[in-house]
């Protein structure tokens, strides 16, 4: 497999443009995308539209703010301000997107021996934040290598033929090779919402042929995008966090 892995685009179209340009010289025939098209940002046809039109194969899972753009939820977990994103982008769907979000597949998905999910392969809401709940779910799938988003934190988690677990936040750009004898619990960050105070758009490149993974920071127009969401009479925190990463 090589892939592009991309996670948690929420909307936010100039990133999302910004990463297909940095990877264009990049092999891969496939895009991994782990949820959350949507949500927060102004601009969910763009992006959308985009993904379905990707001349890639497409391996796509469902996230929690698709699930409640597409009408399926009704946001009584979210905070306000994700909240009224999700329903404005509910009433701004095109009809093609509509049925598109709404038919996304729920994870855990396995594609060739790789398990997709958006938070976690127990629950599509979950938060894997630390080792012992790395070691939780990699002691319970059996998949070599497992991915997620949900978090916004471009992370490996790695565990050791004893079953030890060792993990890292990912800083900026590097390239892992992936241990044979190690399963893998992998990140590739948020293209469009990063919370790592990094406010570049986050995303990796999966070969499991060389067993290698590379992290990719890319710079955008953050204030394009922050525009659209003040056009759009989004709240502004949610303009605010991009600048910040957070
Ligand atoms: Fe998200």
């Amino acid at each position: 497999m090589r892939a592009l892995v991309i996670s948690d685009l929420h909307s936010n179209a100039s990133a999302l443009r910004a990463v297909f340009k940095r990877v264009r010289r990049k092999s891969f025939h496939e895009i991994v995308c782990l949820g959350d098209f949507v949500g927060y940002g102004a601009e969910p046809n763009q992006v959308l539209d985009l993904m379905r039109t990707a001349r890639q194969k497409k391996y796509y899972i469902r996230g929690n703010h698709d699930r409640v753009a597409a009408g399926l939820d009704d946001g009584r977990t979210f905070n306000a301000p994700a909240r009224e994103a999700a329903f404005w982008t509910r009433d701004h769907l095109s009809g093609p997107n509509r049925k598109f979000v709404q038919k996304l597949t729920v994870g855990p998905v396995d594609h060739a021996g790789v398990l997709l999910c958006h938070g976690s392969p127990y629950d599509e809401d979950e938060y894997v934040f630390t080792e012992s709940h790395a070691a939780q779910i990699l002691d319970s799938f059996d998949a070599r290598l497992i991915l997620y988003g949900h978090t916004h934190l471009p992370v490996i988690f790695s565990m050791d033929e004893h079953g030890l677990v060792a993990g890292m936040l990912v800083r900026g750009e590097a390239t892992f090779h992936l241990d044979p004898a190690r399963r893998y619990l992998i990140n590739p960050g948020s293209v469009g919402q990063p919370r790592d105070r990094n406010p570049n758009a986050s995303c990796a490149i999966l070969n499991t042929e060389r067993m290698t993974v590379q992290f990719l920071r890319v710079p955008y127009d953050i204030r394009k995008t922050q525009e659209t969401i003040l056009r759009a009479g989004l709240p502004r925190i949610l303009a605010d966090r991009l600048a910040m990463g957070t």
